[in-house]
């Protein structure tokens, strides 16, 4: 009798916490779907726009009005006609639309969010690199701070940098900063020898060449795509290199069904999207992990973006100075991909 009591009981509590878990799975549903719309309302209400890049959580590229790589976004920040910009993304992007769009309020999410490649190219320090080289020409990769930007000539992205250094002058002398990885191939890419800071993005930079070509053994039908941000053993094993669309412009024209990813996973999302008769395979920087995150980019969610707009902050503010000295490069590296072709 004391057993079947027993059976009983454990019976209920099973039975009463499946019950339990599943009102909590309900209720998180509907507050996430309550959180979308009370968010997609505010938008309207105050005349905003979110611009998402490709590796922000899915939820928050499927409410943005716009998703793309940094080059598109930098394109739409300054196209918009809107009074208020979400930036969902990292700080330098938002900066970046902030630069193009004085008279805007631009607001991020999470003002932590950054870049370990715009953290790893403090302005002082850089300045005293530059000092070095007076005879070169500084082009710096948009992930970058404002003040870096600021201290360039050109500002490049990963879907334009091969081709606008290539419209140089071959005699042309170059630093380039802050990512050596992206630096590195594109010297390889157009046969220059491009002076380069030496920094990283940590999260493209802890993949390796073993841990790529493991994936590939065992899936050899899936050609390895890579950001240029990947080290040079890790793109020597891939199969495309490039921006985050282009990647997603190689797929699409692809006969192949698989792929290997050798990028930030959020990319999968529009992946998928995309090419839902598709498979993607993420790849690691860890044994037993099974895909590569930014922590930076997945500070944004669904609570700060709604927290952002209803109270108009965290917002950029920069000096006009610094807005005009940074605008300067940033014009010069859109003006230049429209002259070829890049952009429309
Ligand atoms: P894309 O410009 O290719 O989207 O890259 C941005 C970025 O931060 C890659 O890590
Ligand atoms: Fe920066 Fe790397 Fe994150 Fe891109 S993935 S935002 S380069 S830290």
């Amino acid at each position: 009798m004391f057993l079947i009591n027993m059976v009983d009981k454990n019976i209920f509590l099973v039975a009463f916490s499946f019950l339990s878990l599943q009102i909590q799975i309900l209720n998180c549903f509907m507050e996430t779907k309550e959180l979308k719309e009370a968010i997609l309302k505010l938008k309207k209400e105050k005349n905003a726009v979110i611009l998402g890049h490709y590796y922000q959580r899915d939820e928050i590229q499927e409410l943005s009005d716009f998703v793309g790589d940094s080059l598109a976004l930098a394109q739409e920040a300054q196209r918009t006609e809107c009074d208020i910009i979400v930036f969902c993304g990292v700080h330098f992007m938002a900066e970046t639309a902030k630069v193009l769009n004085p008279q805007r309020k631009v607001l991020l999410p999470d003002m932590e969010a950054n870049c370990s490649l715009a953290r790893c190219c403090p302005a002082d320090a850089f300045a005293e690199f530059k000092a070095q080289y007076p005879d070169h020409m500084v082009i710096s990769y948009v992930n970058c701070s404002a003040e870096i930007k600021a201290l360039s000539d050109l500002i490049c992205t990963s879907g334009n940098a091969e081709k606008l250094v290539n419209s140089l002058p071959k005699d042309q002398k170059i630093i380039f900063a802050p990512d050596k990885n992206l630096g590195g191939y594109i010297n390889r890419q157009t046969g220059r020898n491009m002076v380069l800071w030496n920094g990283t993005c940590t999260v493209h930079d802890a993949l390796t060449a073993e841990g790529i070509l493991k994936l590939k053994l065992a899936n050899p039908d899936a050609p390895v795509i890579a950001h240029p941000e990947c080290n040079a053993a890790v793109l020597q094993v891939s199969e495309f290199i490039g921006s985050t669309k282009a990647m997603l412009n190689y797929i699409k024209k692809s006969d192949s069904k698989r792929f290997i990813v050798a990028t930030e996973s959020g990319i999968l999302y529009e992946m998928r999207q995309a090419n839902p008769d598709k498979e993607f395979l993420a790849v690691s920087a860890q044994e037993g992990c099974s895909c590569l995150e930014c922590a930076d980019m997945k500070m944004n969610t669904l609570e700060k973006l709604y927290n952002c707009l209803l109270n108009e902050n965290p917002e950029i503010i920069l000096s006009d100075d610094l807005i005009e000295k940074a605008k300067q490069p940033i014009i010069r590296m859109l003006d230049m991909s429209k002259q070829l072709g890049i952009i429309k």
